[in-house]
């Protein structure tokens, strides 16, 4: 069998981790695409990965181009390409500009990877991945936004620092829009089994609740020059990885909802089935009625920046 190819479009702070990630985990070759005004800082980071690979034994080749035509034939694209948060933005403070450059980056995917399987990372997220699957005309199996995963690794690393337990045996849902009106599903929870609802305090898990909503904006208060880069790297590389091995793993993230939830047209951070086939199966869960209140919250704010995106 050949080597996966997997091109990362954006070579910034993400992109520079997710082909670390990738040559780590040795899931293929990587090409590091950018901007031309980029191109040099892609070939750098390239170089310097591939070096790299001499030390930790990985067969991966990792190039730097701002040509997309060498992104041809990729199995797998994670697109980053757009502007970070800088402190005080919104995500839908990004919109106009990423729309832009993901209406550029969608014309190229159409043009020279149609079959590729595509995670997008960009902000603000849930209309930049619809966006893509609009633009460039992609089956909605073959495209998904990587929030989910993120978000809910905010939530379990909360927990487990409250209860002093092992970040792996914390089990958590957040469903929704990559917002501050994201859905921890609190009863969903679980510590080894034990229903976090039995092990926190209501009102300490409010506030875990709203630390989680805005963890994305915690980091880039800190961070002061973008946003959040290992951890969103880390679940995207989770889903490409699903996706090349056929893990089928069952993880929140964006997928197009056609009558799911009652909904259409419309993407939604939601469980889903991540395999050989792409966005394989989208799982529905009841919702109680406050559950179903902060839901509705979240789709109407995503239906809201989608609207603004015009497509
Ligand atoms: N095609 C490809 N890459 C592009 C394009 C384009 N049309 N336009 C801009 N880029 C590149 C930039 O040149 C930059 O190198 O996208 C890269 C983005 O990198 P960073 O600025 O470091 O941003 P990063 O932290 O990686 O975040 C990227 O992901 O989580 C989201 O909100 C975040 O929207 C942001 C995106």
């Amino acid at each position: 069998m050949a080597r996966h190819k997997i091109g990362l479009i954006g070579a910034g702070q993400i992109g520079g981790n997710l082909a670390l990630l990738i040559a780590q985990k040795q899931l293929g070759d990587v090409v590091l695409y950018d901007i031309p005004a980029f191109e040099d800082a892609a070939k750098g980071k390239a170089l310097d990965l591939s070096q790299l690979t001499a030390v930790d034994g990985t067969p991966s080749r990792i190039t730097g181009t701002s040509n997309f035509a060498e992104l041809a034939g990729a199995d797998v694209l994670i697109i980053t390409a757009g502007l970070p948060r800088k402190p005080g933005m919104s995500r839908e403070d990004l919109l106009a500009k990423n729309l832009e450059i993901i209406t550029n980056v969608a014309q190229n995917v159409k043009q020279h990877c149609p079959n590729a399987f595509c995670i997008v990372v960009s902000n603000p997220l849930d209309a930049m991945v619809y966006a893509l699957y609009k633009i460039a005309g992609l089956k909605k199996q073959q495209v998904v936004g990587m929030a989910g995963v993120l978000d809910s690794a905010r939530f379990r690393m909360f927990v487990a620092e409250a209860l002093d337990v092992s970040i792996e045996d914390v089990h958590a849902l957040v469903l929704g829009g990559h917002g501050d009106d994201m859905v921890p599903l609190t009863r969903q929870c679980s510590v080894g089994g034990v229903p976090l609802t039995s092990l926190i305090p209501g009102d300490q898990l409010d506030a875990i609740v709203n630390r989680t909503r805005k963890g994305g904006g915690e980091i880039v208060a800190l961070l002061k020059t973008g946003s959040a880069f290992y951890a969103p790297a880390a679940s995207a590389v989770s889903m490409a990885e699903s996706y090349l091995l056929d893990q089928k793993r069952v993880v929140p993230c964006a997928a197009l909802l056609e009558g799911e939830y009652g909904l259409n047209n419309i993407f939604m951070g939601v469980p889903a089935r991540i395999g050989a086939g792409g966005v394989e199966k989208v799982y529905e869960l009841e919702l109680t009625p406050p559950e179903q209140a902060m839901w509705a919250k979240s789709v109407d704010s995503v239906r809201k920046t989608v609207e603004a995106t015009k497509l």
